[in-house]
């Protein structure tokens, strides 16, 4: 375990095309089991910064629960309005089953 990455979650917990919450150093993170891969944003929408958590997953998208803006979870970017700001993403160390975050968190 490298000592810059905090372990978070382990992927059998998370279903395909499902969600967790993490909290980290008052950061709420979505770590997200996609078909794509696994991937983790900030857990807040930036069109009116309400919780993704619960939103559906599709490959590596994924749509906000309240008002359908729809991000891509590789890289954060914004894919549909109303949204039109990015997600910030976090870098993860994934090993067996093992996920873990990248800190710091400051930037
Ligand atoms: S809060 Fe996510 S689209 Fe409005």
């Amino acid at each position: 375990m490298t000592e810059e990455f905090i372990q978070v979650a382990d992927i059998t917990d998370i279903e395909l095309n499902q969600s967790l919450t993490v909290n980290v150093d008052d950061i709420d993170i979505l770590i997200c089991h996609t078909s794509e891969g696994v991937f983790a944003v900030e857990d807040k929408c930036s069109h009116a910064d309400i919780p993704l958590c619960g939103g559906q997953i599709i490959d590596n998208y994924i749509t906000c629960p309240v008002h359908g803006a729809v991000f891509d979870l590789s890289d954060g970017s914004v894919q549909s309005p109303p949204a039109f700001e990015d997600l910030r993403t976090f870098e993860l160390l994934l090993e067996d089953t093992s996920i873990s975050v990248k800190k710091p968190f400051s930037e």
